[in-house]
């Protein structure tokens, strides 16, 4: 068995998302292509419908109505964010600055996330907020306007620093946000915000009278579900895949930087840089080597590390994750169900606070796989399955709908 054959993947997701959001704050109408039909996209465009934004989503089309924050309708019943935490998050910027009240929910999984990382910055700004001790659900009151604020961020996270520039966007002044370590940068780059770097932190500004502008594109493929076949390429021998019009964004690619670091061939081919980076890239099966994860790259691999961890079993030599504690809190506690399936599949792994560490190649064995509801999670497993001998099962497998609800049809059609 081997992966053999050219792809496109849906579009990106964290552009997707944003896409939809920047656009329903805009007045007039946007259109984009190849926009994620996934379910996270979804709890993103349901809860703008609800809040009275109208658009129209057909096979990867989107054509959206925006208007100020302010004139948004009052939702009838709670806002429902499903199981994403990117709409929960950015939508917050946005939902601290409306004239009516709002309640804000979401899955079990969301209802564990931390949310006091976005309800700090957001009430320093004025905002009113309440919640269960830091946890959805999110009880947003009418606030008599906003104040712009100089927020240095206390983890990498662009899930926070969207939350503060959205707000920013309708506050009194201006508002900064400062990265001392960068994290993916869609927001700044589509929205066009100004960026300065001073004694190595990024700075990110925004001021209240601030004109957004018509964003409309074409989604470039989601790079972060193309990982998942890339790595199956990469491991499984004689494989040879070309994805097509796929995000090349800098501050998601960092997992290629390493997968070539390990002896991966990988080519890539830039087509467009802007509005958001987009190419092509060609793999081909490849003997692997571990090699050292740097610190400042982990925001930038964050949610690839599930997959890296799968291509570092087949590779020789130790795979070490550290500084990662981030992990903890994403759709599941990755450290610890990493750990856990791995073990399932007789794999001696270390497990650290911050992540975990093993020492490869390791032909992983089967097993009973438990997904936590985690889209990740399951796509990983899923192609360190097709290299066990017994088979490998998934408990919940349907869960990759989050991001990518065509991965299992897209990958039989690349199994020759
Ligand atoms: C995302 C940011 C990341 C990432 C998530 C999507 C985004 O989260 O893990 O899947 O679109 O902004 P953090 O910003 O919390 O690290």
């Amino acid at each position: 068995m081997k992966l053999q054959g050219e792809i496109t993947l849906p579009g990106d997701k964290s552009i997707s998302h944003r896409a939809a959001l920047f656009s329903a704050i805009r007045e007039g109408e946007s259109h984009f292509s190849h926009f994620s039909g996934n379910e996270d996209c979804a709890s993103t465009l349901s809860c703008l419908r609800a809040l009275g934004i109208q658009h129209e989503y057909d096979n990867g089309r989107l054509r959206i109505k925006g208007k100020k924050p302010q004139d948004w309708r009052q939702p009838s019943e709670a806002l429902y964010a499903g199981n994403s935490g990117t709409t929960t998050r950015l939508l917050s910027g946005l939902l601290a600055n409306t004239s009516f009240e709002t309640v804000l929910t979401g899955d079990v999984s969301l209802s564990q996330r931390p949310m006091e990382r976005i309800i700090t910055p957001l009430s320093l700004m004025g905002a009113r907020i309440e919640s269960a001790r830091g946890r959805l659900p999110l009880r947003f009151f009418p606030t008599t306007g906003l104040k712009g604020i100089r927020y240095v961020l206390p983890v990498a996270s662009a899930q926070i620093k969207s939350a503060v520039l959205l707000a920013g966007l309708f506050a009194e002044g201006t508002t900064e946000v400062v990265e001392n370590k960068a994290s993916r940068d869609h927001t700044e780059r589509m929205l066009g915000l100004p960026l300065r770097e001073e004694e190595g932190q990024r700075i990110i500004s925004v001021s209240g009278d601030f004109e957004v502008p018509d964003i409309s594109m074409t989604i470039p493929g989601d790079i972060s579900s193309a990982a998942f076949f890339i790595t199956a390429a990469l491991i499984i021998p004689g494989s040879e895949l070309l994805i097509k019009n796929v995000s090349l964004n800098p501050t998601r690619t960092a997992f290629l930087n390493i997968l070539q670091n390990m002896g991966g061939q990988i080519e890539i081919e830039t087509v467009r840089e802007a509005p958001e980076p987009m190419g092509h890239i060609r793999v081909q099966s490849s003997e692997l080597q571990n090699v050292e994860i740097p610190d400042d790259v982990i925001p930038n691999l964050i949610d690839e590390i599930p997959i890296l961890a799968i291509a570092g079993a087949r590779a020789v030599g130790r795979f070490r994750i550290k500084n990662a504690r981030e992990l903890r809190v994403k759709e599941s506690d990755r450290i610890k169900v990493m750990v856990e399936n791995f073990r399932r599949c007789g794999l001696q792994v270390e497990e650290f606070d911050d992540g975990f560490a093993f020492c490869g190649p390791h032909k992983l064995s089967g097993a009973r796989v438990s997904t936590y509801g985690d889209h990740r999670i399951a796509m990983a497993f899923t192609i360190a399955g097709l290299h066990t001998d017994e088979a490998l099962q998934i408990d919940d497998p349907s869960c990759a709908s989050v991001s990518f609800p065509d991965f299992y049809s897209t990958l039989e059609s690349l199994i020759k």
